[in-house]
């Protein structure tokens, strides 16, 4: 769902270090279902389709800058010294802006979303409030920055649990940290607020008090489902947010046609694409960028990363692929290994133990058991039988297998790559080609004589 508001700007927090991550890899990177948080964050913001995002980052910010790139509308702003919240938005203040209203999120809540930031806005808009915040009613407020009311309900403060006396602290109302601030008012306050308190901070909640000195409208927007709010701290919270971002994404998947069996056991990430009438059978796990197509059966327990599936597809139980592509009908697995490069054609079939890497196999070929092709470029309609091998390495460089169409293989055959395989060729069984297999016929490495001995008696046990 987009909203549209043409003068917000979006000023993102995310110069902490996160200290109880215990990480060499800044707070807002780490992934929560294949996606980092900040990234979470950005899409979600993406969706109010602000004027333009800013991202204040300080530790880390590096790190922080070649992972996000260079996304059209982002600005950055260093936050030097991480003397608060309130300090860290005031970095954002030179950056160009026309826009009339700041967003400020946090860039470690990734289970926010864009229809909960865009009932703030819009209360903020209908109630001419000059500050709001976005609040939540929660069992256990600890950590948090309390709401305190006055006996009409009218916001009066924010007060944090370490400046919080006891009777504040008893408060259930709390701050998510994110404010929808009118541009100009929340500058001037900003430049005015002090650091005057048990961390010794400049806190962006202290512009509330000054709002209303200035007799401007401040207000809560009580968010309906406070998990969205998770602040991630600690690497039990990143689990807890993962637990609670996996229930929305299968569940999302089921509202559009999607099977999943034994639902706790399955693992999908965030960027994870699937079709109508898809089953997703236990222990898989869909990661990365993995699109699906209509009608696809996965698992149970196979594992797919960044692979492109079409429609109609079985990958049999505990099969691993890794950015492979795969067309209509195929067939994989079970205990099929598919790695980089690897790419099958419509109606192939890849059976048990078979591994294929940069390899592409055509149309209704079949590579049924323990083979490996890899660096292959295979035609349509071949058999390649049992225990097959493309030996495409010498120690030093990897080799090129060519096989034409319609050609059968037979079984424990080697193929020492570089080698052609003509058309319709047919090759015997336990051969060792080294040299380009002319087009049909039947071609045969040499074979050892076969023996027969006669009086040969089986050992029997103990003598
Ligand atoms: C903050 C709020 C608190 C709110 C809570 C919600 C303040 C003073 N407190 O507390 O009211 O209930 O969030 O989770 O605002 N950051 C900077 N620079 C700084 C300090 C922080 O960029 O100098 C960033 C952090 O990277 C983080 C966000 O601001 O993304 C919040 O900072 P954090 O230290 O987690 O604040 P809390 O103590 O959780
Ligand atoms: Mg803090």
């Amino acid at each position: 769902m987009l909203h549209h508001f043409s003068t917000l700007q979006v000023i993102i927090l995310a110069a902490g270090k996160g200290t109880r991550m215990a990480s060499n890899t800044p707070k807002v990177l780490h992934k929560v279902l294949g996606k980092s948080m900040l990234e979470h964050v950005l899409h979600t913001v993406e969706d109010l389709q602000p004027e333009s995002v800013c991202l204040v980052a300080g530790h880390g910010i590096n790190d922080v800058k070649a992972h996000i790139g260079e996304p059209e509308n982002l600005f950055w702003a260093e936050q030097k010294e991480q003397l608060g919240t309130g300090h860290a938005v005031l970095q954002a203040e030179s950056l160009p802006s026309i826009a009339d209203l700041v967003l400020v999120v946090c860039g470690d809540t990734p289970l926010l979303t864009s229809e909960t930031l865009a009932s703030l806005i819009k209360q903020h808009q209908s109630s001419k409030a000059t500050v709001s915040v976005l609040s939540a009613i929660v069992d256990n407020p600890q950590g948090y920055g309390r709401i305190v009311r006055d006996e009409d309900g009218s916001v009066l403060a924010i007060v944090e649990e370490k400046d919080a006396s006891a009777e504040q602290r008893a408060i259930k109302e709390v701050s998510s940290g994110i404010f929808c601030v009118n541009r100009d008012a929340l500058f001037t306050y900003l430049h005015q607020v002090g650091n005057d308190n048990a961390q010794q901070e400049y806190y962006l909640p202290d512009i509330l008090p000054l709002a209303l000195a200035d007799d401007k409208r401040v207000q809560a927007t009580i968010m309906e489902h406070s998990d969205e709010m998770l602040g991630i701290n600690d690497r039990s919270q990143l689990a807890q947010a993962e637990t609670i971002m996996q229930q929305r994404i299968l569940q999302e998947w089921q509202s559009k046609g999607v099977t999943i069996e034994q639902a706790d056991t399955v693992r999908i990430e965030a960027s994870v694409n699937i079709g109508m009438d898809c089953t997703i059978k236990a222990g898989t796990q869909l990661l990365g960028s993995t699109h699906l197509g209509d009608g696809c059966t996965v698992g149970p327990y196979a594992v797919l990363q960044n692979s492109w599936l079409a429609d109609d597809i079985t990958v049999a139980p505990f099969s691993h692929l890794e950015e492979t592509s795969i067309g209509d009908e195929a067939v994989v697995g079970p205990f099929a290994r598919l790695r980089p490069g690897a790419r099958l054609d419509d109606k192939v079939k890849i059976g048990n133990f078979v591994e294929v890497k940069k390899a592409v196999i055509g149309q209704g070929s079949k590579v049924n058991h323990l083979s490996y092709i890899g660096d292959t470029i295979m035609g349509e309609d071949c058999n390649i039988g049992a225990g097959t091998i493309t030996c495409n390495y010498d120690g030093a460089n990897k080799h090129q297998t060519m096989i034409g169409n319609g050609v059968f293989v037979g079984s424990d055959t080697k193929l020492v790559a570089p080698v052609q395989v003509g058309s319709g060729a047919t090759i015997g069984a336990g051969s060792i080609i080294t040299k380009q297999v002319q087009q049909d016929g039947l071609t045969l490495s040499a074979r050892p004589e076969q023996r027969h001995v006669k009086h040969w008696v089986r050992p029997k046990k103990g003598s």
